[in-house]
């Protein structure tokens, strides 16, 4: 039976939007919405280079990842406490509650903030209290994954997973994020080889601007079992090849693209091309405060931008649950639930 039938263009967004998914790509700073950042800089008594909520919206002009990341950084400054990390994770897990957001795997730079001084109980307890009651209140499933910042030393992330470790109960995997071309996945193989003996569930951001090689390195390399971005494999037929065979999910966020110039309109995106080559590609939201949407902002945007149909949406929102690090009686109630929704779906 063909669980998917057809759905005019006018009712996808309702269909995007009503339909159970899991977010695998947010970096939980770059959810901060300015008007946190104003409410947590008062709190806190830390000055900021803006006058205004307007003004500083008014800076989110990006022309590629590093533009981003400079902004983003000096965002991230006024986290001070453990409320305000749970604050911030708070406010997320609200806006995934409402876009149907059932599970989600969040990062952390925990480097940009004990290179401030905060600690690493203080990153990681905040986040993870916020984890426990978005289960228990929202119905939302999280779990935190600890990216390593990659224009930092190997050295540095060592150091960091050492403070982390005390804590390891409180996060399921690692990620590599931050500035990525210069900065290949090898230069962090011996401590993702660490990490894997430790039994940690391994992520790398790789080809978002860097060249498909970083994603083959990334898989052989640091051994990774997703890709997050990975949008530039389609400029090697033999790396679609390959993660299409070993079904290496690919991490995609839409607008973090657009807004980084990654691909000049959502009309050029190349989601579409990855599906239709059968790899398990995922929408996400990456930096929502600073691209413009959440989740069904980037599903709903991506579909008006043409050549997406019904069938893509399902295998989107199945590939989220199937690529998710839950265990396989979660994903097969997900997988329930989202096969209910395609077949009441009017
Ligand atoms: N950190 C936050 N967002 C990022 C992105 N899109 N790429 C790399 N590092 C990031
Ligand atoms: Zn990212």
């Amino acid at each position: 039976m063909n669980l998917v039938k057809p759905v005019a263009a006018d009712r996808l967004p309702a269909l995007l939007r009503q339909m159970p998914k899991a977010e695998l790509h947010i970096h939980i700073e770059g959810s901060l919405e300015p008007e946190l950042i104003f409410a947590l800089a008062r709190r806190n008594g830390v000055a900021l280079p803006y006058a205004s909520v307007d003004e500083l919206r008014g800076a989110y002009a990006f022309t590629n990842l590093q533009s981003f990341l400079d902004i983003y950084y000096a965002g991230a400054s006024v986290l001070l406490k453990e409320q305000d990390f749970y604050d911030m994770a708070r406010a997320y897990f609200l806006k995934a509650a409402e876009d149907n957001v059932v599970h989600t795997e969040l990062f952390f730079d925990p480097q940009t903030h004990t290179a401030r001084g905060v600690s690493m109980q203080t990153v990681i307890n905040g986040l993870h209290r916020a984890c426990v009651d978005a289960q228990a209140e929202l119905g939302v499933s999280a779990s935190l994954i600890l990216c390593f910042l990659r224009h930092l030393s190997e050295q540095d992330a060592f150091e960091t997973l050492e403070q982390a470790l005390p804590l390891q109960d409180k996060f399921i995997g690692i990620g590599l994020d931050s500035g990525e071309v210069g900065n290949p996945p090898e230069k962090f193989a011996r401590v993702f080889a660490r990490c894997r003996e430790l039994g940690f569930h391994l992520v790398a951001h790789a080809g978002e601007e860097g060249p498909p090689a970083y994603v083959w390195t990334a898989l052989d390399l640091l051994k990774v079992e997703r890709i997050d971005h990975g949008v530039q494999s389609s400029r090697d037929a033999l790396l679609m090849q390959r993660l299409a065979k070993d079904r290496i999910a690919l991490t995609v966020c839409p607008l973090s693209n657009l807004k980084l110039c990654v691909f000049p309109d959502l009309a050029s995106h190349n989601l579409r091309q990855l599906l239709d080559a059968g790899l398990a590609a995922t929408v996400n939201s990456d930096d929502p405060a600073y691209f413009g949407g959440y989740m069904n902002e980037n599903f709903t945007q991506t579909f008006a931008a043409g050549r997406l149909n019904a069938e893509h949406a399902y295998r989107l929102a199945r590939n989220s649950f199937e690529a998710s690090f839950i265990d396989d009686a979660a994903k097969a109630r997900h997988i329930d639930r989202l096969n209910q929704t395609f077949a009441a779906f009017q």
